[in-house]
């Protein structure tokens, strides 16, 4: 079965055209319209820019996905959109347009967890990849471990209690100097500095628990940028970037074991757009070694938005028996 795939939820567009069935896991066209380079003017997102910029790409990147695909319409057996959670009016976007597609070609409409729709990102790569595994998801928006028991049914066992992961990341680079989204840069120059120079608190909470809390993690950088400029010092910025990273990989390992333990599940599944932190991928690598666990680590380009993990986790919805109507409606959470 071909599944449409559309995704909104934040500040890319994406539709992909996906092939799954019995044993086959088959990505035809995954396309991905941007809008980094206008949200960076502003060093963050800004909704109602990015709602907009997601009616501007829809229609293009629909036709431009099912041409590189080399379908029509009539061939889509499944249309799958991402309607919870993130920003709520670039979501509807995706659900609207989804919704018209669907009920104007009399196909099918599925609306998928955004969250659920990274993990299937794995089944993408991996073709022999099923429940029950490990799933951390480390985002922009989550930083979660959830025990997969099967294709839809998810059990959340950690997660953090403020910031996100990429949050995190995104809020250091900023005030370091380091171009929107900072994420991927900090994960660059922490290569060049040396991760004992700064002392900072670490994100992994302390007894028996999987969660996190990148607050006070985030403060306490923050402080230290302050602090030194107060004094008319320069911080180091790749000593920062090193320690910052640092600090993060350990208390994600310290959990990731943890997890591992608690569930004695023996697959993990990494998955987010934190999950291209080459660092974070090299500390899971190294716990999954030691811990006899096998990794499932998503190629890059399938690690942050896109639809083609939509569509996926979008199918197996659907063969679970899920069908949504014309009152399918986003949601911000
Ligand atoms: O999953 P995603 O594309 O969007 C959400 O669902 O949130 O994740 C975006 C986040 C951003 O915070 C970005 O800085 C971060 O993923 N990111 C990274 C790296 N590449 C992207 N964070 C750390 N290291 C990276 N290499
Ligand atoms: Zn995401």
């Amino acid at each position: 079965m071909y599944i449409l795939g559309l995704e909104s939820s934040c500040d890319e567009t994406s539709c992909a055209i996906v092939e799954m069935a019995e044993g086959k896991r088959r990505i035809c066209a995954n396309i991905i319209a941007s809008q980094i380079d206008i949200h960076r003017l502003y060093g963050g997102v800004v909704p109602e820019i990015a709602g907009r910029a997601h009616i501007e790409a829809v229609s293009r990147i629909t036709k431009e996905a099912l041409d590189t695909a080399g379908l029509s319409l009539s061939d889509i057996g499944l249309c799958a959109v991402t309607s919870h959670p993130g920003l709520i009016g670039a979501l509807l976007v995706g659900v609207n347009f989804g919704k018209s597609l669907a009920f104007a070609n009399g196909i099918p409409l599925v609306g998928v967890d955004h969250v659920k729709g990274h993990i299937a990102a794995a089944y993408l790569e991996y073709p022999n990849l099923e429940p029950p595994f490990l799933g951390v998801v480390l985002s922009g928006g989550h930083t979660s471990f959830y025990v997969v028991k099967s294709y839809t049914e998810y059990e959340e066992i950690g997660s953090t209690r403020d910031d996100a992961a990429g949050e995190a990341f995104d809020k250091i680079g900023r005030v370091i100097g380091l171009p929107y989204p900072g994420g991927a840069a900090l994960d660059r120059l922490a290569y060049e500095g040396d991760k004992k120079a700064y002392k900072l608190p670490s994100p992994a909470l302390s007894g028996d628990t999987l969660d996190f809390s990148f607050s006070g993690l985030k403060t306490a950088a923050l402080n230290l940028i302050n602090t030194a400029s107060q004094k008319g010092e320069e911080i180091n910025r790749a000593d920062l970037a090193a320690s910052f990273t640092g600090v993060i990989a350990d208390g994600f390992s310290k959990k990731l074991k943890m997890a591992l333990d608690m569930t004695g599940l023996k697959t993990v599944v990494l998955a987010g757009g934190v999950s291209a932190n080459s660092h974070l991928r090299a500390a899971a690598t190294s716990v999954c070694k030691k811990q006899g666990a096998e990794l499932c680590l998503p190629p890059l380009s399938l690690c942050g938005d896109n639809a083609a993990m939509i569509a996926a986790q979008g199918y197996y919805e659907y063969i679970n028996g899920q069908k949504d109507g014309t009152d399918l409606n986003a949601s911000a959470v």
